[in-house]
């Protein structure tokens, strides 16, 4: 986490943002702010939260007037198998279809203003550069004490993706506004 704090410290830096950047190392379901912002945003992690309309509820609450949220979340490409759900420890009403998901945001109060549904080579790359990072940090820190339990966390990785949900769960990221009262 410290690396990955340090990184985007530097990104910011980089953009001529750094003396703009503040980072909480917190839960983020505990995150309170004095004021509102113009975007939110929760990729991959409305799990924080209880899933996706807690997410937008909490998300709602640090919106500023005009301002947009960001929320990339699962859902069912296919209705999911027994090895998928078993991989995902997850339940099948976890997620929904493409269509009920926004239909769900739609109901909740919320004008999707763009989207973006990741592509299979996406979920490739993405899952590749998990799981391949993951194993070369293994493969260079042999005498890391950790090393084989990370060599085999990234084969669990890998082997359940590939075995369990390629296919199935999809990603979808919407941009959302309040839709007028
Ligand atoms: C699937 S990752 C997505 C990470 C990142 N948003 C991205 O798109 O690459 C889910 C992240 O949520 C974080 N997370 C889980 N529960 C959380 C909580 N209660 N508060 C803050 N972060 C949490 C995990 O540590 C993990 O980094």
């Amino acid at each position: 986490m410290d690396a990955g704090f340090a990184r985007a410290r530097e990104a910011a830096a980089r953009m001529g943002a750094g003396d703009r950047l503040v980072l909480h190392r917190q839960d983020a379901s505990a995150y309170t702010a004095s004021a509102p912002f113009d975007v939110v945003l929760s990729v991959g992690a409305t799990h924080a939260f209880g899933g996706l309309l807690p997410t937008l509820a909490a998300a709602r609450a640090h919106l500023a007037p005009g301002g947009c949220v960001i929320v990339g979340e699962g859902f069912w490409e296919r209705p999911p198998g027994t090895a998928t759900l078993d991989v995902l420890e997850a339940a099948p009403d976890d997620y929904d279809d493409l269509a009920t998901t926004v239909d769900r945001v739609v109901a909740d109060g919320w004008v999707p203003v763009h989207g973006h549904v990741s592509t299979p080579e996406e979920w490739n790359d993405f899952e590749w550069a998990w799981s391949g990072a993951t194993a070369q940090w293994a493969l260079d820190h042999p005498e890391d004490p950790v090393s084989a339990d990370v060599l085999e966390a990234a084969a669990e990785h890998r082997t359940g993706w590939l075995n369990g949900y390629r296919g199935t769960l999809g990603f979808v990221t919407l941009v959302l506004r309040p839709a007028p009262r």
